[in-house]
C-alpha cells in the first residue's frame, strides 16, 4: 500500500503542472480523489491492513493527502491567475510613447473656453477662480440679490446639507452652502482679495436645478468678466465686448446692448449679436450674454468706494457660444461622451 501511495503522489507531482484548463484539472482530480479515484480506492484497503501497521500507514496517508491537496491548490491558483490575466488583456507599459499623439483632443466645451480666455488675456485680463461650492452670501447677498429672489429657492439651486462644514470655503456668517448658480461669485471673492485696478476673466462650472432639455443642463459653464478701475465707463464695456464678438464670430458680426436687469449691475444689458455667416442662425439677433456696470451696492459689500471706482461685469454661457460656433443644436451632446460626436472637434 505504501508503494501505491507513493505512485499516486508521483503521478500528481508529474501531471499537475501540465494542467491548463479547469476542465482538465477537474477530470484529473476525479481520477485521484473522486469516488473511484486512485487515492480513494487505496484508502478503502486500510480495513485489510494488520492492526499494528495501521498507525504508521495512517500517518503516511495523511501526509500524502496533504501534499496532494497543496499540489491541487497550486494548480487552482495558477489557473485563476491565468484567467485574470486573460480578462485584463495584454500588459500595459505606461512609459511607452503614445501610438498616435494626435488622438486625444480637448473637449469641445474646453476648446471654446480656451478660445474665450485667450481672447481676453490678449487685452490684459487675467484668469481668476473660486470654488464651485459657495455660500448664500457670496452667491447672492454680496451680489445684491434679494432674499426673495427665485434663484434662492430650493427648487432653483442645489443646497448642501446644513450640518456640513466645507473647510476651504469661507463663510460670511453661518449661512448655507450651495453649488454656485453663476460665476459672478468670483467677482466678489476677487474684489475681497485684490484692490483695483482689477481685470479678470473667470471660467467655471455652474449648477442650477434645470430640467434637462435641448438648451438646459443642470450643470453648465460660464465665463465671468470684471473690470474695476477709476473712470471705467459703459463705452469700455461696449468696446471690449465688441472686440470679443468680432474676434470669435468674425469681423462681420454686429453687436447691440439691450436694456435688461440684474441685481448686481446698474444699468444692465443683454448683449445680442448678428452675423451674416452663421448658417441657419444667420441674420438674426442672438442673445449671448448678460452685462452691465457694477452696482454701487456690490462695491459696498466688498469695501470698494463707489465714489472713487466704477466697473463693468459680464457673464456668458460657454455652452451657448459653443453651440452657435460648432452648430450643435442639443446641449446634451456635450455631456454624453460619445466619441463619434467628440471626434468631430479634432
Ligand atoms: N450672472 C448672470 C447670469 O448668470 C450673468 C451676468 C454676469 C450678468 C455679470 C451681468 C453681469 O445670468
Amino acid at each position: 500500500m505504501q508503494e501505491k501511495l507513493q505512485e499516486i503522489l508521483t503521478e500528481v507531482r508529474e501531471k499537475a503542472p501540465a494542467l491548463v484548463t479547469r476542465a482538465d484539472f477537474e477530470a484529473f482530480k476525479a481520477t485521484i480523489s473522486g469516488p473511484n479515484g486512485a487515492l480513494t480506492q487505496t484508502m478503502k484497503e486500510m480495513g485489510r491492513v494488520p492492526k499494528e501497521e495501521k498507525p504508521a500507514l495512517g500517518r503516511l496517508i495523511n501526509e500524502v493527502k496533504g501534499q496532494i491537496s497543496s499540489l491541487f491548490d497550486a494548480v487552482i491558483e495558477r489557473l485563476e491567475a491565468a484567467e485574470l490575466a486573460e480578462r485584463l488583456g495584454p500588459a500595459i507599459d505606461p512609459t511607452l510613447p503614445l501610438p498616435d499623439p494626435d488622438r486625444g483632443i480637448l473637449h469641445p466645451i474646453a476648446q471654446v473656453r480656451e478660445e474665450i480666455v485667450s481672447l481676453f488675456r490678449r487685452i490684459g485680463f487675467s484668469v481668476a477662480e473660486a470654488t464651485e461650492v459657495e455660500t448664500e452670501h457670496y452667491c447672492f447677498d454680496a451680489l445684491n440679490i434679494p432674499a426673495d429672489h427665485p434663484a434662492r429657492d430650493m427648487q432653483d439651486s442645489y443646497y448642501l446639507p446644513s450640518d456640513l462644514d466645507v473647510a476651504n470655503v469661507a463663510r460670511h456668517e453661518q449661512e448655507k452652502y450651495l453649488l454656485r448658480t453663476h460665476t459672478s461669485t468670483v467677482q466678489i471673492r476677487t474684489m475681497l482679495k485684490e484692490s483695483p485696478p482689477i481685470r479678470i476673466i473667470a471660467p467655471g462650472r455652474c449648477f442650477r436645478r434645470d430640467t434637462p432639455d435641448a438648451t438646459h443642463s443642470a450643470n453648465f459653464h460660464q465665463v465671468e468678466g470684471l473690470y474695476v478701475d477709476k473712470d471705467v465707463t459703459l463705452l469700455d464695456l461696449k468696446a471690449t465686448l465688441d472686440y470679443f464678438v468680432k474676434s470669435i464670430f468674425g469681423p462681420s458680426a454686429r453687436t447691440r446692448l439691450r436694456p435688461s436687469f440684474f441685481p448686481f449691475t446698474e444699468p444692465s444689458f443683454e448683449m445680442d449679436f448678428y452675423s451674416p455667416n452663421l448658417g441657419k442662425l444667420s441674420n438674426r439677433w442672438l442673445e449671448i450674454m448678460g452685462c452691465g456696470m457694477v452696482d454701487p451696492e456690490v462695491f459696498k459689500s466688498v469695501g470698494i468706494d463707489p465714489q472713487v471706482y466704477t466697473g463693468y461685469a459680464f457673464g456668458m454661457g460657454i455652452e451657448r457660444i459653443a453651440m452657435i460656433l460648432q452648430g450643435v443644436d442639443d446641449i446634451r451632446y456635450y455631456y454624453q461622451n460619445d466619441v463619434r460626436f467628440l471626434r468631430q472637434f479634432a
